[in-house]
C-alpha cells in the first residue's frame, strides 16, 4: 500500500533534481539536443539510427515552467521549440507528433497562442503525407512496407489536425492507421508486435517483425506502452469503443506481464533478459494509465490503472531509477533502453523516458 504523503515528498524531490538536471544540460551544452546518456553523460557521438527525440526537451521544459512558474524554464523552453519548428515539414521521420505534442502543443495550451497552433496542425498535415493507401497506415520512417507500433503515438496530432481544420481525409487517413494497426500490431492477449510488414504494391500484411524487441512474434514493452497510451489518445479524440478496448486490453498485458514494481524488461517474451529493467517503458506506461483511469467508463477499472500508476512512479522516485544519489549522472531516470541489439543507450538515461516520467510525475502529483 502506497503512503500519500510520503510519495508526494518523492514526486516534489523529483521535480527540484529534475529542474537541476536540466538547468546543467542547457546550460553546459546549448543548444544540444541529447537522445540518451552513455556511462550517464548525454553528449557523446553514438548513433541516434533515427531523428525523434528533439521535442522532449523543449518538453521537459515546459513541464517544469508548468509546475515552477519559473521565467528561466519558459524562456528555455520557447527557445527550444522554436530550434525544431523547421521540423513541422520534415517527411524524413514519422514522430512528428513527438516532436510537437511536447513542444508546441505544450506551448499553445499554456498561451492560447494561435501561432503556436498552426505549427502543430501543419506538422499534422505533413505527417498524414505518409499515409500508404495501399495497406491504410502511415509508413514508418524504415520503408513504404513497414509499419510501427511507436506511430500509436503519433497519430494523435494528425485527429488534432483534422479537427481544427475540419478536415475529413485526415481524420479518415487517422482512423484507418489505428485501425490497421489494431489488426495487426496487436495480438487478442494484448501483446504486440513492433512492425507490420506489407506488401507496398498490393497492400496485402505479410508478417510481424521487430527492431528494438526480441523478434517478430514477441513482446517489445515500450512499444506496448505506446499502444497502451496512444489508442487511449485515439480513443479520446473519436470516442470509438474499439480503440478504448484495445487501450486495456494492452493495459492488462502490461500489468499481468510485470513484476509488482511496474517496471518491465525490455521485452516480456526475451528468455533470461540480461537487464531487468526498460525504466521509459514503465514511465510511459504510467502516463498512459493515468489518461485511461480518466477515459474507461468502469469505476474498478479506474482504481485499478491509477493505483497502477501510482506504483510504478513510486517505484521509479526511489533511488534505484531516479539518479539523485547517483553522483556525476546527467539524466534524470536510469535503467532505460533505446535500442539493445544496436547497442544503443542500453541501461541508461534516455530523453523520452525523463520527458514521460516528468508528465506522469504531474498527473500522479494530483492523486496524492
Ligand atoms: N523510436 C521510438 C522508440 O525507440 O521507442
Amino acid at each position: 500500500m502506497i503512503e500519500k504523503e510520503t510519495l508526494r515528498k518523492k514526486i516534489d524531490a523529483a521535480f527540484a533534481f529534475a529542474g537541476e538536471q536540466l538547468r546543467c544540460l542547457v546550460e553546459t551544452c546549448p543548444d544540444y539536443f541529447p537522445m540518451y546518456t552513455t556511462g550517464g553523460k548525454w553528449k557523446h557521438t553514438g548513433e541516434a539510427w533515427t531523428n525523434w527525440c528533439e521535442g522532449f526537451l523543449g518538453g521537459q521544459l515546459w513541464i517544469l515552467y508548468e509546475r515552477t512558474g519559473g521565467e528561466w524554464f519558459h524562456d528555455r523552453a520557447e527557445h527550444y521549440s522554436r530550434l525544431i519548428e523547421h521540423r513541422k515539414t520534415d517527411r524524413n521521420v514519422h514522430d512528428l507528433g513527438f516532436l510537437f505534442w511536447s513542444t508546441w502543443k505544450r506551448w499553445y495550451d499554456l498561451t492560447g497562442d494561435a501561432a503556436a497552433n498552426r505549427v502543430v496542425i501543419e506538422a499534422g498535415q505533413t505527417l498524414a503525407l505518409r499515409f500508404q493507401e495501399k495497406g491504410q497506415y502511415l509508413r514508418s520512417f524504415v520503408a513504404d512496407e513497414s509499419l510501427f507500433i511507436d506511430i500509436m503515438m503519433n497519430v494523435g496530432i494528425i485527429f488534432y489536425a483534422a479537427q481544427q481544420t475540419d478536415d475529413d481525409n485526415l481524420w479518415r487517413i487517422a482512423t484507418r492507421h489505428c485501425l490497421t494497426t489494431r489488426r495487426y500490431l496487436v495480438r487478442g492477449d494484448g501483446s504486440t508486435a513492433h512492425e507490420g510488414i506489407f506488401d507496398a504494391a498490393t497492400g496485402e500484411f505479410l508478417r510481424q517483425s521487430t527492431h528494438q524487441g526480441w523478434r517478430g512474434d514477441s513482446s517489445w514493452a515500450r512499444g506496448l506502452a505506446w499502444a497502451l497510451y496512444g489508442f487511449g489518445t485515439a480513443y479520446r479524440f473519436t470516442g470509438d469503443p474499439r480503440f478504448l478496448r484495445t487501450a486495456e486490453i494492452c493495459a492488462l498485458y502490461y500489468i499481468e506481464n510485470t513484476p509488482a514494481h511496474g517496471v518491465p524488461p525490455n521485452d516480456w517474451t526475451e528468455p533470461d533478459p540480461k537487464l531487468p529493467y526498460e525504466s521509459s517503458a514503465a514511465a510511459i506506461a504510467a502516463s498512459g494509465l493515468f489518461n485511461l483511469a480518466r477515459l474507461t467508463g468502469a469505476p474498478a477499472q479506474a482504481w485499478l490503472y491509477r493505483d497502477y500508476a501510482l506504483q510504478i512512479v513510486d517505484t521509479l522516485t526511489g533511488p534505484e531509477f531516479l539518479a539523485n544519489e547517483t553522483p556525476g549522472w546527467e539524466g534524470i531516470l536510469k535503467h532505460g533502453m533505446y535500442h539493445q541489439k544496436k547497442g544503443l543507450g542500453v541501461d541508461e538515461s534516455v530523453m523520452w523516458g525523463d520527458y514521460f516520467f516528468l508528465e506522469a510525475l504531474s498527473k500522479a502529483v494530483k492523486h496524492v
